[in-house]
């Protein structure tokens, strides 16, 4: 009914032109959410609203003041944040916009997109405004393109913000997902006050270590599960972003996002277009676990590669050899892989190099992609035959971007790496960012990939490492006028890169990772199936990292591995792992009967009663760990007919009961504890039935109390 109610909104809206001050209202509803938007008698574009479809908006009797402008362009007149600062070709600073058209265009599925074409009246300086909804999802995606045909020279652009729109309310509370490494999505809480936050990166590459471009907002009180006010948004860009958020005078606040200006103001050249990444807008009156469904039905739709393709169970040998392999041992490696029934082995770092630039460590080798011939005599082609011999799938790991010092490629093209000229390079983790914006440097990349890949069909996927951020934003390729481009044009070839990646072997599944949690945006994403949240896999530290990322990126896309890391006990490992894109790390031919046996068992669970739902469940979170000893998160399938839910006690202290949310109240589940470890009996109400109604409205009892206590359970209706 609100969604018909928006549509004839909107038909209204486009057709008409208002009254009084208004020249126009356009009206862009998506779903739950709406933006509406004003032409004045002074033709410039304000905003009357953003947030809940169903809010009463008001046509204003006198213009709005310029802070309520959806566009605030620097020095005549704004005195806020400005979204968009320009010096003119003749030294103007100040720009100024006016509403000049607007179109709207429709796409399959709903989908449609509002383009709202702006222009200054003194200058030949014109802005597009773009708004993509995706109505099934509350989902809207913003970004502009600015251009000019000014004589003279080029518009310096200063600040080239995504989108700024303003959100009136009493109360902002804003959610970061912040951290470092080992640490990543942190959530941190804090109530807004007057002046500007801003939340940002100047990393360049690898840009999330400290934080990942996402946010929720909340407009009255704390964000909560399942009721409040909620914003959730986050920026599809790999690079430098900045989000700031500005709390005026007059209590609204202003939130501007985009590609962090800072040391990247853009010389734009006449007649060329410059394109903003996109921010990704929902909200929802239900809470955060209502924005990140969104979010995660979004991604399933219109964003991911892959969405319908399982993951495989990955075993992986990162934690268990590191750079120290040969053959024999890998193969060996390979008929575990079989015995326990994992799908795919992920050959890591350490393959390749030769000679002095053997990588036996993390200082030589990156840059020299050939098999090693100490440790692979044979090469690769050989070995993914190997694998596949087995039954099992081949993986490689690559970190085309990087380079050692300690390697052929650096002695030959010492020139190719990002590096500010007169100063000494600084390494980090040994290595140097090879600058993508030097035409031979892109070249060189794709063939890293393509002459990796091309020899054997028998690799089928790909871990995309990059383990280092920038420190000093220089080039020995871009002229003076450009270096302040580089790390702008560095990401837009960095994602042409995976595009050509990912169109050149669409069959080859890949995983995003940054030695952790270095890209997790959604302009990656649609070349990958999954990313590495964290290098961090102590279980205990795990649960709260992948319960960060879950308020934007889906379960199947989270990569969670079962390592000895921390040293807890196999089943709370297991059960972590299991609640993501389930894989294992750890040295399983040095591994006890009773250690396979239980691994064997967590796979053959996965397989058979939990990946389906890891792939296709909506995600609720039921209890916070970071508001009690327990964490409990439930994957309901879509037809709510089953269920699995993950309990984790990451401190001592009893929860003793759990609601559950999502399930039909109607039906009746019979709740059945999964991954119970051979001869324990479970402590839960284990095969009995429950209405869901009981289950949501009563809860179940949870007899979990101690530190590293966990639990699987199933909910099947009968
Ligand atoms: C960092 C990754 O996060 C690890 O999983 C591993 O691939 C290492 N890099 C290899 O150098």
């Amino acid at each position: 009914m609100k969604k018909l109610l928006g549509l004839f909104l909107t038909l209204i809206a486009f057709g008409s032109s208002a009254q009084g001050i208004a020249k126009k209202i356009i009206e862009i509803p998506s779903g739950d959410m709406k933006l509406t938007l004003m032409v004045g008698e002074d033709d410039r574009l304000y905003q009357l609203g953003f947030g809940d479809s169903d809010a009463e908006i008001k046509v204003p009797e006198k213009l709005p003041s310029r802070e309520m402008e959806f566009l605030p362009c620097y020095g005549n007149g704004v005195i806020t944040e400005a979204a968009i600062q320009a010096t003119h070709t003749d030294g103007n600073t100040s720009t100024d916009l006016n509403y000049v058209s607007h179109r709207n265009e429709q796409f399959g599925n709903g989908v449609n997109q509002t383009v709202i074409s702006m222009s200054d009246p003194a200058y030949k300086f014109y802005v597009d405004i773009y708004v993509r909804c995706y109505p099934e999802n509350s989902m809207m995606e913003i970004w502009n393109t600015l251009r000019h045909d000014e004589r003279g020279g080029k518009v310096v652009l200063y600040k080239y913000a995504s989108a700024s729109p303003i959100i009136k309310a009493k109360e902002y509370w804003l959610t970061q997902f912040c951290g470092r490494y080992k640490h990543e999505a942190t959530m941190k809480e804090e109530m807004l006050s007057e002046g500007i936050k801003v939340l940002d990166s100047k990393l360049g590459v690898r840009a999330n270590q400290f934080r990942i471009p996402s946010f929720l907002l909340s407009c009255d009180g704390c964000a909560r599960e399942n009721e409040g006010k909620t914003f959730a948004a986050s920026l599809k860009w790999a690079g430098s972003f900045q989000l700031a958020f500005e709390v005026d005078w007059n209590n609204n606040l202003r939130v501007l996002t985009g590609i962090n200006p800072v040391g990247a103001h853009y010389n734009l050249e006449r007649g060329e277009t410059f394109t903003t990444p996109a921010i990704l807008w929902t909200y929802s009156d239900k809470g955060k676990g209502e924005t990140s469904r969104n979010f995660h039905r979004w991604a399933d739709s219109h964003s991911i590669r892959d969405p319908k393709k399982d993951r495989p169970i990955i075993l992986n040998n990162w934690e268990a050899t590191h750079c120290d392999f040969d053959e024999k041992r890998l193969v060996a490696l390979f008929e575990d892989a079989n015995k326990i029934g994992a799908e795919l082995f992920l050959l890591d770092d350490g393959w390749f190099g030769n000679g002095e630039y053997s990588r036996d460590d993390d200082k030589h080798g990156l840059g020299d992609w050939e098999p090693s011939a100490k440790k692979l005599p044979n090469g690769l082609a050989h070995l993914a035959k190997q694998a596949v011999k087995r039954n099992v799938g081949f993986g490689i790991w690559l970190e085309p971007e990087m380079v050692n010092p300690n390697s052929r490629l650096y002695n030959e093209h010492p020139e190719w790496i990002i590096t500010q000229q007169k100063r000494e390079p600084i390494l980090g983790r040994h290595q140097e960012i090879l600058d993508l914006t030097r035409p031979e440097v892109q070249l060189y990349e794709w063939e890293i990939i393509d002459k990796t890949l091309s020899p054997s069909k028998d690799i089928s996927y790909v871990k995309w490492d990059c383990n280092r951020y920038v420190t000093q934003p220089g080039s020995t390729y871009l002229t003076p006028s450009r270096q302040s481009h580089l790390l702008i044009d560095y990401n837009n070839n960095l994602y042409s890169l995976m595009d050509r990646f990912a169109s050149g072997y669409p069959d080859v599944m890949a995983m995003l990772c940054s030695g952790g949690s270095g890209r997790v945006d959604y302009g990656s994403m649609q070349y990958f199936h999954s990313f590495w949240p964290s290098d961090n896999t102590d279980p205990l530290d795990r649960i709260k990292i992948q319960w960060g990322f879950s308020h934007f990126f889906p379960a199947k896309t989270m990569s969670a591995h079962v390592t000895r890391m921390g040293k807890r006990h196999l089943k709370l490992a297991i059960d972590v792992a299991m609640s993501g894109a389930f894989g294992i790390d750890l040295a399983i031919d040095r591994a006890t009967d009773a250690e396979r046996a239980q691994l064997a068992e967590g796979v053959r669970l996965y397989k058979s009663k939990i990946r389906s739902l890891i792939m296709e469940g909506e995600l609720h979170r039921l209890v916070s760990p970071y508001e009690t000893p327990l964490a409990a998160l439930s994957y309901v399938a879509p037809d709510k007919d089953r269920a699995v839910v993950f309990l984790y006690q990451t401190e001592d202290g009893n929860v003793p009961t759990v609601r559950f949310t999502g399930l039909d109240t109607d039906k009746k589940y019979t709740v059945t504890e999964l991954n119970l470890p051979e001869g324990e009996k479970s402590k839960f109400d284990n095969n009995l039935t429950f209405s869901g109604r009981q289950l949501m409205e009563e809860g179940l009892s949870n007899p979990l109390a101690k530190q590293f206590e966990s639990a699987v359970l199933e909910l099947k209706s009968i």
